[in-house]
C-alpha cells in the first residue's frame, strides 16, 4: 500500500520563556488559578526578529535534518498558520524561499488549532494521489501578537512555536507497514462567534484580536474530540486500547483529562506539552509530536492517534504507524 511516512519531526520556540508568576506582574491573575484551570506552567513569547516564519524555518530544518532529507527533494510544502506574517503572500512561500527551493508547490492553510491536521490530510492526499513524493507539512504561530492583553481570561491561554514533519509516499506493508492510516476532518461554522479574531482585511481592515467563550468552546471540545477518535480509530478496525500513544491539540490539560477518560485511554500514554509551551495552536501537535519523538517515548512502529479542535469551529484526528 501507498502511505505517508513520517521522515523526521521538528520545532522551534522563540528565545523568551515567560512563566505565569512573570506574566501575573503584568496581568490582573495568578500562577495558581492559570494552573488549576489549565495546567498551564509556562509559554514562550517571540521577541524581536521573530516571527511565524522564522519559526517555521527553524522547525522545518530540524525535521529536514532528522529525516536526512535535502531542502531539494521537498515538492510541497503546507504550512497551517492563523497568524501569518502578511495577508498574503502565503507564509508557506516565505518559508520555501528561505529553503532554497525555487520550484515546489507552497500554501498556506486556515483552519486555526486544527490546522495541522487538515495540513496533514491534505498532504497524504496528494502524496497517495501522486501530486508530491515528498512534503513538509508545518504548525507555526505568533498567537501572543494577537492577543488582548487586557483580556485574562484568554491572554494567558496562548503561546509561540513552531512544529513540522516530513512526509514521503513510500510502498509499506498493508498491516505492519508505517505511515498514516486514516484521519478524518470536520467544520461547523455555526460556532464562528465562540472562538474568533475581531477584525481581518475585508471587514475592518486591521489584524484585530482572539476573542473567546472559554466555556461554550470547553464544552463542545471534548464531545467533538472523543467522537473524532472514536471515528478514525474504527475507520481502520482499531480501538483505543491499541493506541500507544495521543498527541492532542495543546490547549487546557482539563480538556485532555475529560477527553481521556471519555474514551478510555490510560492518561499516561496521552503526550503533555501544555504545561511548557501553553496553547500554540496549530504549532501544537507538531510541537508536542516533536517532543515524544526527540525524548524516545514514540519509536518506530508505535501506533498514534493526533487529534485537534479549534475556531470555526474545526477538528479532527489521524491515526498513524510512526
Ligand atoms: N486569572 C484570574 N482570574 C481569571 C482569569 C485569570 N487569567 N481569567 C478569568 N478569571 C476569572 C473570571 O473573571 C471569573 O471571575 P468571576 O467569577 O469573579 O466573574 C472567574 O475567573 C471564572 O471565569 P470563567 O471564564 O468562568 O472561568 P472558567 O472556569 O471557565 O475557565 C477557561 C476559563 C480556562 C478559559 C476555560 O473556560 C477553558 O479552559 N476553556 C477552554 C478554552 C480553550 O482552551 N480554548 C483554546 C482554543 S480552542 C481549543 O484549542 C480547543
Amino acid at each position: 500500500t501507498l502511505r505517508s511516512v513520517i521522515l523526521g519531526t521538528g520545532s522551534a520556540l522563540p528565545r523568551r520563556r515567560v512563566d505565569n508568576a512573570e506574566l501575573a506582574q503584568t496581568v490582573d491573575t495568578s500562577d495558581e488559578w492559570i494552573v488549576e484551570r489549565t495546567g498551564i506552567r509556562a509559554r514562550y513569547i517571540a521577541g524581536e526578529g521573530e516571527t511565524t516564519t522564522t519559526l517555521a524555518l527553524g522547525a522545518a530544518r530540524n525535521a529536514l535534518d532528522m529525516a536526512q532529507v535535502d531542502a531539494s527533494e521537498i515538492d510541497l510544502i503546507i504550512l497551517a498558520t492563523a497568524t501569518p506574517d502578511q495577508t498574503f503572500p502565503a507564509s508557506a512561500t516565505t518559508v520555501q524561499a528561505g529553503l532554497g527551493i525555487n520550484d515546489c508547490v507552497a500554501f498556506d492553510v486556515a483552519a486555526v488549532c486544527s490546522g495541522f491536521l487538515y495540513a496533514l490530510t491534505i498532504a497524504d492526499n496528494m502524496l497517495r494521489g501522486g501530486a508530491a513524493r515528498t512534503a513538509l507539512v508545518i504548525g507555526a504561530e505568533t498567537f501572543t501578537r494577537i492577543l488582548d492583553w487586557e483580556d485574562r481570561a484568554t491572554c494567558v491561554l496562548f503561546g509561540d512555536g513552531a512544529g513540522a514533519v516530513v512526509l514521503r509516499a513510500e510502498r509499506t506493508d498493508a498491516r505492519t507497514g508505517r505511515g498514516i492510516l486514516a484521519s478524518r476532518l470536520h467544520a461547523d461554522g455555526r460556532y464562528n462567534g465562540l472562538l474568533n479574531v475581531d477584525g481581518g482585511p475585508s471587514t475592518t481592515g486591521t489584524v484585530g484580536k482572539v476573542r473567546m467563550k472559554g466555556q461554550d468552546v470547553f464544552r463542545h471540545a471534548v464531545v467533538n474530540l472523543a467522537q473524532v477518535m472514536t471515528e478514525v480509530l474504527t475507520a481502520v478496525d482499531l480501538k483505543a486500547s491499541d493506541v500507544d500513544w495521543v498527541v492532542p491539540h495543546q490547549a487546557n490539560a482539563r480538556i485532555l483529562d475529560a477527553t481521556a477518560r471519555k474514551l478510555g485511554l490510560d492518561p499516561s500514554r496521552v503526550v503533555v506539552t501544555v504545561d511548557q509551551h501553553a496553547n500554540t495552536s496549530a504549532a501544537s501537535v507538531p510541537l508536542a509530536l516533536d517532543t515524544a519523538v526527540r525524548d524516545g517515548r514514540i519509536k518506530r512502529g508505535d501506533l498514534v492517534v493526533l487529534e485537534a479542535m479549534g475556531g470555526g469551529f474545526t477538528w479532527g484526528a489521524a491515526v498513524l504507524r510512526y
